[in-house]
């Protein structure tokens, strides 16, 4: 078969939408992890970063392979996933999530529609262009639900019984009515009569599972498509800063979004710093285990050198005063470190 010449990247993918749509609990269905279940008051606080690795994305899309066109021969690495916070409150972290994603799922509660931060999403997301996929969550809260999580979400959905389809159907069609008021055309994913005008829903219950193989079997096939070009790894370095973070017998550590490029223990790096730039030198690369989430994890995988796409947590010294949200540079050549400070300073 045909193999591109140019290695793609692990896709970024955020997770946005309003407080309790379910985006940690689609996530944790995802990975197998009890993420949100650990959350204070079930509230996502902050940004998370978490490495797929092919083999989940393998498992989960079986029944649905038939969506991938390169079914046999993934070309992307995995996926890192973001999930953000849906509370009002974090608007910074839903935006920071938003400015370097590739791709985002918006989670939608079927049975609560479109709400305040669900409209906001959307803003962030057609603002900077992002292309996303609305799950429509929690469709086992419809009347009657039979839950099945082995087959497509199309055929779920014909096999339930009329009330059902009818409860289906009411929501499905308040909530397209709410879509055209924000200017949005949307179609279930196996109806969409053309990808670039409207935008593909997904039924989904992140509880039992039901629907989760047709979203990630789409987002897969969307990156392999439409987003290539925009994958394509450059070693251009391109990374963000996520997180400052203490305590962790390591003194301050930063977690990080490596977007492109690469980064190896030793490397001299420039951020910014609340009195000023911070130069210092990278002494270890911590990678989470495959399906664990940068923010909570304690299992990690030291490594000398790592490329984009992936979350990291840096260990060095002088981190105390990091701040969050702005890029991260490596002076590769002793000059470089002025410039980059410069750069930084004139953010
Ligand atoms: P924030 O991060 O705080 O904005 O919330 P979230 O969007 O991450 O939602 P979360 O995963 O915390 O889920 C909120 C509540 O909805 C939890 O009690 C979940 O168990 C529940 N929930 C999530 N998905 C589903 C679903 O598909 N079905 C049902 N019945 N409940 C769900
Ligand atoms: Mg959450
Ligand atoms: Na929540």
């Amino acid at each position: 078969s045909h193999r591109s010449t140019k290695i793609l990247r692990a896709p970024i993918i955020c997770v946005l939408g309003h407080v309790d749509a379910g985006k940690t609990t689609i996530l944790d269905n995802l990975r197998q992890t009890h993420v949100q279940d650990n959350e204070a008051g079930g509230i996502t606080q902050q940004i998370g970063a978490t490495n797929v690795p092919l083999e989940t994305i393998y498992k989960r899309t079986e029944m649905c392979r038939k969506m991938i066109t390169r079914k046999d021969d993934f070309i992307i690495p995995g996926l890192l996933i973001i999930d953000t916070p849906g509370h009002e409150i974090f608007k910074n972290l839903r935006s920071l999530g938003s400015s370097f994603c590739d791709l985002a799922i918006l989670v939608v509660d079927i049975m609560h529609g479109l709400a305040p931060q669900t409209i906001e999403s959307i803003e962030l997301l057609t603002k900077r262009q992002i292309p996303f996929i609305i799950a429509l969550n929690k469709i086992d809260l419809l009347y009657d639900w039979k839950s099945n999580n082995k087959e497509n979400i199309e055929l779920v959905l014909q096999e339930q019984s009329q009330i059902t389809k009818n409860h289906f159907e009411k929501r499905y069609n308040d909530i397209i009515c709410q879509f055209a008021q924000q200017n949005l055309n949307v179609a279930l994913y196996y109806k969409n009569p053309d990808p670039n005008e409207f935008y593909s829903i997904v039924p989904t219950s992140a509880r039992s599972g039901d629907g989760m193989g047709s979203l990630i079997a789409l987002i897969i096939e969307k990156c392999q498509t439409t987003l290539t070009k925009r994958l394509t790894y450059t070693d251009e370095l391109q990374a963000t800063v996520m997180e400052v973070k203490s305590n962790y017998g390591y003194g301050t550590t930063i977690d990080i979004v490596l977007i492109n490029g690469h980064l190896s223990v030793g490397d001299k790096i420039i951020i910014a710093g609340q009195e000023g730039p911070i130069v210092t030198q990278i002494r270890r690369l911590l990678i989470p285990e495959s399906n664990q989430e940068l923010r909570v994890t304690n299992q990690y995988q030291t490594h000398e050198k790592v490329k984009g796409a992936c979350g990291i947590r840096i260990l060095a010294t002088d981190l105390e005063k990091s701040m969050v949200g702005l890029p991260l540079f490596v002076a590769r050549q002793t000059d470089e470190i002025d410039y980059f400070k410069n750069e930084i300073e004139t953010i």
